[in-house]
């Protein structure tokens, strides 16, 4: 909670637009968000099937129910249509996520959010920089949840997290709750928990934030460059993006899908190419939430596209002869035939 901490929340707030309190991890963002709005016991909150499981963590942890809800089958998002047909009248919010760095349409959402009286926290712990008509991803809700976790668009050496908001009693809210719910020493005026962002961790944060930009750039590039290459490869379906809108996305992960994923990872693996599934188990279906009593079916498609994604290698600063090896690699991948 030292300088450093002010500086990077100050720059970081100046970058987004918005008030940023840093916390320990992307996971605590979420957690803390869902408990200064209140969720608890009789709540139930919309999510994607498919996402991190800690998009849903904090929710179960508050003893809400989060609501699976399918996804768009070409962007891998939250469907709306789907989310619709969940709502019941223990509906209390909605936690979309910025998957892979692609922002949702935060029009449609807000629309959604407002007119069903639902309280928006947006997952944005992939989606550094992202933005929506100009505004960047995190900002139009009460709450908008960033991970700093190394493999992140800005990632600590460590882990880290924060809350961006634009709302003063929220802020203050959560300010209290990141630590242990004092502001001055021994003194405390609500029960919060310990969840500070380390200093180095912050100076760390400051000093890459510069890059992002630039970083984020690079990767739409690699992302251009992958569907480029892959093109008419008809055993792989590369993520829908328009080109032109390279704001929209910012490639934390850049997810094809292949009929025969397993064998193509595994091809890939033998040509010391790694590659990842994000996810390979839709939120429903773990055997976590078993209790839950959700079965195969629920979320066709999410279901169905954890079957077939694959995450390409995807960092700034890879090459672009290493880009050319993995499509080479790709296209000499011949199981449909
Ligand atoms: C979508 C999503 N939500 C939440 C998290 C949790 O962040 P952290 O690992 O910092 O707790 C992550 C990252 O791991 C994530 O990708």
């Amino acid at each position: 909670m030292g300088p450093e901490v002010a500086e990077f929340e100050k720059n970081f707030s100046d970058f987004l637009g918005g008030e940023v309190i840093s916390v320990a991890s992307g996971t605590d963002a979420l957690r803390l968000s869902c408990l200064a709005l209140n969720i608890g016991p009789g709540d139930e909150v919309l999510v994607p099937a498919n996402t991190f499981i800690a998009s849903i963590l904090g929710i179960c942890e508050l003893g809400a129910q989060p609501v699976p809800v399918d996804v768009d089958p070409k962007t891998y998002l939250m469907d709306l249509t789907d989310a619709d047909r969940r709502i019941n009248s223990k509906t209390k919010g909605i936690i979309p996520v910025h998957l892979y760095g692609q922002t949702l349409d935060m029009d449609a959402l807000m629309d959604f959010a407002q007119s069903h009286k639902l309280f928006l926290i947006e997952d944005a712990c992939q989606a550094h920089g992202a933005e929506w008509n100009g505004k960047k991803a995190g900002t139009f809700a009460q709450a908008g949840c960033f991970s700093f976790f190394p493999s992140k668009n800005l990632g600590a050496f460590g882990d880290g997290g924060a809350i961006v908001v634009n709302d003063y009693d929220l802020a203050k809210k959560l300010r209290l709750l990141r630590n242990y719910g004092s502001t001055q020493k021994y003194i405390h005026e609500i029960p919060g928990t310990n969840s500070r962002l380390d200093s180095i961790q912050a100076t760390i944060l400051r000093i890459k934030l510069d890059f992002l930009e630039e970083w984020n750039n690079r990767r739409f590039r690699v992302a251009c460059q992958y569907s480029e290459g892959l093109k008419g490869n008809v055993s792989i379906t590369s993520p829908s993006f328009d080109p032109s809108l390279s704001k929209n996305h910012v490639f934390n992960l850049f997810v094809v899908q292949c009929e025969y994923r397993d064998q193509l990872q595994k091809f890939l693996t033998d040509r010391g190419i790694q590659t990842g599934i994000h996810y390979p188990i839709p939120i429903h279906l773990h055997k976590a939430f078993a209790s839950w009593g959700y079965s195969e079916g629920t979320c066709p498609i999410a279901e169905n596209l954890s079957k077939r994604i694959l995450s390409l290698p995807m960092f700034p600063e890879i090459t672009d002869k290493q880009i050319n090896t993995v499509i080479n690699a790709i296209k000499e991948f011949k199981i449909y035939e």
